[in-house]
C-alpha cells in the first residue's frame, strides 16, 4: 500500500508565541484533544481543559510539566446542558478573552440501544453537536470581543458517507425518537450537524473577526469507540493491532494537526466555515482520500445552507435558547 501523506502544521505556525492567549479544548484529557492541548501549551498558550472527568484531565496534564504555557482543568459534561451553562459561567468569571474554542469531544454510542443525555437528547448527537452548540452560542460575545478568535468543531470522514449512501439530517427526528436507533448512521448524522454548524456560524459571524471550521482529524489511535458491549469491545481489541500496523491510522499527535492548523495558521481564517481534513483511506470517494486544508465535502447534505439555517433555528429551541411554545 502506498504511504499516505500526513498533513502537519508548518514551522511558522508551530513556532508562534501564544503567550497571553486563552483557549478552550473540550475532551482535553484524551486522544486528539489531549494532543491539541499539548501543542497549545507548548507554544505558551493558556488552555482550559474542559473535561467530563476532571481527575483524568489533571492526570494527563502532568505530562505538560516544563512547558512554556499553562493550563487549568474545568468540569464540562456535554451530556448535561446545565453543566455547559455552569462551565460558561465559571470560565467567563475567570477570563476576559477567548482566542480559540476547540469543540473536540465526541463519542459514538455503540451500546446497540438508543440512549439519551440528561436533557433527553440522543447521546451521540447530544454530546458531539448539541452540547457544543450551546457552549459556542454562550461564548459568542467573548469570541467577538477577542481579536482573530477561532472556533473549530470536530466532524468525521463518516459524515461523507459513500456515493450511494450520504448521511443526512432528519430534522423531524434528530433524536431518534421515531426511528430505529443505529450507531453509525447516528454518528454520521451528528457529524453532518457539526459540519453544517461551522458553515452556518461562519455566515452569521461574517465581518466580526471570528472564524470557524469543521475538521476530520484522521483515523486516530485514541480511546475513541472504546465503549460498547462485550462483542464490540472484543472485536475492537482483536482488530486494533492490525489497524495500527496497517499504516491506515494516525497517532493522536498527527490527528491534532488539522485542529491546530485551524486554530493557529495564518491561512485558515481565509476559509471560514470550511471543512478541513487529514488524508484518510476511509473516504469512499477516491478524490477525497488526500484530504485538504480546506477541502470540499462530497456530501451535498453537509453543505446545504438552507438545512444549516434550519438546524440552527431548531437547535436554539432544543437547547433552551428560545422557547419551544407558540408566542
Ligand atoms: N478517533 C478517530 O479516528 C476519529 C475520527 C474522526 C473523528 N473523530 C472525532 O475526534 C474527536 C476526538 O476523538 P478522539 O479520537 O480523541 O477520542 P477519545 O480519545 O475517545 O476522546 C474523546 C473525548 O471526548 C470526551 N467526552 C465524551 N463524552 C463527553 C461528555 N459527555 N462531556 C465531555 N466530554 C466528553 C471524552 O471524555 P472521557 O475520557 O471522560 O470519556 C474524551 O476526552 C471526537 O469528536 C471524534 O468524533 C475521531
Amino acid at each position: 500500500m502506498a504511504k499516505r501523506t500526513i498533513r502537519r502544521i508548518d514551522e511558522q505556525t508551530a513556532s508562534k508565541d501564544l503567550s497571553g492567549r486563552v483557549y478552550i479544548v473540550t475532551g482535553a484529557n484524551s486522544g486528539v484533544g489531549l494532543e491539541t492541548t499539548r501543542q497549545l501549551v507548548k507554544q505558551g498558550g493558556h488552555v482550559v481543559m474542559a473535561c467530563r472527568r476532571v481527575d483524568a484531565g489533571e492526570q494527563e496534564a502532568r505530562s505538560f510539566a516544563g512547558s512554556k504555557g499553562t493550563y487549568e482543568v474545568m468540569r464540562l459534561d456535554l451530556a448535561d446542558l446545565q453543566s455547559v451553562r455552569d462551565f460558561v459561567t465559571t470560565f467567563t468569571e475567570a477570563h476576559d478573552r477567548l482566542d480559540g474554542l476547540a469543540c473536540n469531544a465526541g463519542m459514538v454510542n455503540m451500546s446497540g440501544e438508543r440512549q439519551v443525555t440528561k436533557d433527553g437528547l440522543e447521546t451521540t448527537i447530544g454530546i458531539s453537536y448539541f452540547g457544543h452548540f450551546l457552549l459556542t452560542e454562550l461564548l459568542l460575545d467573548l469570541l467577538k470581543r477577542t481579536e482573530d478568535s477561532r472556533m473549530v468543531i470536530l466532524s468525521s470522514v463518516v459524515h461523507a458517507g459513500s456515493p450511494n449512501n450520504r448521511p443526512q439530517l432528519h430534522l423531524d427526528d434528530l433524536n431518534y425518537e421515531s426511528r430505529p436507533f443505529s450507531a453509525f448512521p447516528a454518528y454520521g448524522e451528528a457529524k453532518v450537524a457539526t459540519t453544517l454548524y461551522a458553515m452556518e456560524l461562519a455566515e452569521r459571524l461574517g465581518g466580526t473577526g471570528v472564524t470557524t471550521a469543521s475538521v476530520h482529524p484522521g483515523w486516530a489511535r485514541s480511546n475513541f469507540g472504546g465503549g460498547g458491549g462485550f462483542v464490540m469491545r472484543t472485536a475492537m481489541a482483536v482488530m486494533r493491532p492490525f489497524f495500527n500496523l496497517s499504516g491506515m491510522t494516525d497517532s493522536s499527535e498527527e490527528s491534532a494537526q488539522t485542529s491546530l492548523h485551524v486554530l493557529l495558521s495564518d491561512d485558515a481564517p481565509n476559509h471560514s466555515g470550511a471543512y478541513f481534513s487529514q488524508s484518510s483511506v476511509l473516504y469512499r470517494d477516491r478524490e477525497c482520500k488526500n484530504g485538504g486544508w480546506p477541502m470540499e465535502t462530497p456530501n451535498p447534505h453537509a453543505k446545504d445552507r438552507g438545512m444549516a439555517r434550519e438546524l440552527v433555528a431548531l437547535s436554539r429551541k432544543l437547547v433552551g435558547l428560545e422557547s419551544t411554545s407558540a408566542p
